[in-house]
C-alpha cells in the first residue's frame, strides 16, 4: 500500500501566519505539524510516500525529509498546481499508486487515541482482503464544516455530503482515506463542486453507491484535530503538550516510529538525536534506545 500526504492549499484561514509559509510546516506544540500525519502512515506500515503541495512549498518539504532514507522511507515528491480539491491528489498520484492501494491523508489532521496501530494495521489488512475504501467517522459538534455520514439504525452508512446546510447527522468523515486500486478512475469522473473543488467526498460517494465503503466510527478513546484556524492551532498544540508531559511518551516522534518498526538501526536514530540535542526532542530519542544523554 502506498501512502499521498496532502500538504498544499494557501491556508487564509491562518493568515497573517500563512502569508509566506506553508502551514504544514508551522508547529503543533514541538514539531511540524506534517510529522503528524506523517506518522500516521508510518504506523499504518506504508514506506513508500508521496507528499503533494503547492509549488510555492514543495521545496520546503523536501528540504525536510529528502528521499525518505533517515526514517526508512522513500518519498517522491509532486506538485498541486492550484488548490483545485483534495480528490485532486488521487489524480496527481496516479503514476505513484500505480494499481496499488493507497492511504490518503490530509496535512493538517491529526489523531491520537489508544489502539490506534492496532485500528490502522487492521485497516491495512481489511483493505488487502476486501478492497473498497475504508474512513472513519468522529462526533463534531459543527458538523456544517465537514463531509459528513449518516448512518442506518444498523450504524451501516447510509449518504455522505461535503458540508451539508442541513447535516444528517454529527459524524465527520476524518481527512484519513483507504482507497483500492480504482481511487484514481473514481477521481477522474468526479465534476467539481458548487464550490468549485473536487471533493474527496464525491469519491466516497461513489464507493457508497457500490455498497463498497466501510465507515469505521472512532469512539470516545479518539481525539482528533484538523488544524486550520488559529483556535484549532492552539488547541490541538495545548493537547499535545498536556499528554506528552503527562505521559512521558511523544505523539507523532517519526524518528521513534522508524526505529520501533525496525527501519533504522539504533546509530542512526542517535545520529539524528545528535543534531537535535539541545532540545527536549533530542533528548527524547536518546532516552527511547537507552542512550545517555
Ligand atoms: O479534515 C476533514 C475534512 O477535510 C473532511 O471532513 C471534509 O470532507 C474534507 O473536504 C476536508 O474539509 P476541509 O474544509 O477541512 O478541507 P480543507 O480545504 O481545509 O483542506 C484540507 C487539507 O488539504 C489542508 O491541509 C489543505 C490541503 N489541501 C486542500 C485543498 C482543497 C490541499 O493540499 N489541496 C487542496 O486542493
Amino acid at each position: 500500500m502506498k501512502g499521498i500526504i496532502l500538504a498544499g492549499g494557501s491556508a487564509t484561514r491562518l493568515y497573517p501566519a500563512t502569508i509566506c509559509l506553508n502551514k504544514h510546516l508551522l508547529p503543533i506544540y514541538n514539531k511540524p505539524m506534517i510529522y503528524y500525519p506523517l506518522s500516521i502512515l508510518m504506523l499504518a506500515g506504508i514506506r513508500e510516500v508521496l507528499l503533494i503541495s503547492s509549488p510555492r512549498d514543495i521545496e520546503g518539504f523536501r528540504g525536510i525529509f529528502g528521499t525518505g532514507e533517515r526514517l526508512g522511507l522513500k518519498f517522491s515528491y509532486a506538485v498541486q498546481p492550484r488548490p483545485n480539491g483534495l480528490a485532486e491528489a488521487l489524480i496527481i498520484g496516479e503514476d505513484f499508486i500505480k494499481g496499488d492501494s493507497v492511504c490518503l491523508i490530509l496535512g493538517d489532521n491529526i489523531f491520537f487515541g489508544h489502539g490506534l496501530p492496532a485500528l490502522l494495521r487492521e485497516t491495512v489488512r481489511s483493505m488487502k482482503n476486501q478492497g473498497g475504501a475504508y474512513v472513519f467517522a468522529s462526533n463534531v459538534q459543527d458538523p456544517e464544516r465537514y463531509g459528513i455520514v449518516e448512518f442506518d439504525s444498523k450504524g451501516v452508512a447510509v449518504s455522505i455530503e461535503e458540508k451539508p446546510k442541513r447535516p444528517k447527522s454529527n459524524w465527520a468523515v476524518t481527512g484519513l482515506y483507504f482507497f483500492d486500486r480504482n481511487a484514481p478512475e473514481i477521481a477522474h469522473a468526479v465534476k467539481p463542486s458548487g464550490r468549485g473543488e473536487l471533493e474527496i467526498t464525491s469519491v466516497n460517494a461513489k464507493y457508497l453507491g457500490k455498497g463498497a465503503l466501510h465507515v469505521k466510527p472512532i469512539g470516545r478513546g479518539f481525539a482528533w484535530f484538523d488544524a486550520g484556524t488559529h483556535d484549532s492551532f492552539l488547541e490541538a498544540s495545548k493537547f499535545i503538550a498536556t499528554i506528552e508531559t503527562r505521559t512521558g511518551y511523544m505523539v507523532g516522534c517519526i524518528e521513534e516510529i522508524a526505529y520501533a518498526k525496525g527501519w533504522i538501526t539504533k546509530e542512526a536514530l542517535l545520529e539524528i538525536a545528535e543534531t537535535l540535542k539541545k532540545t527536549d526532542y533530542g533528548k527524547y530519542l536518546i532516552r527511547a534506545v537507552g542512550g545517555e544523554e
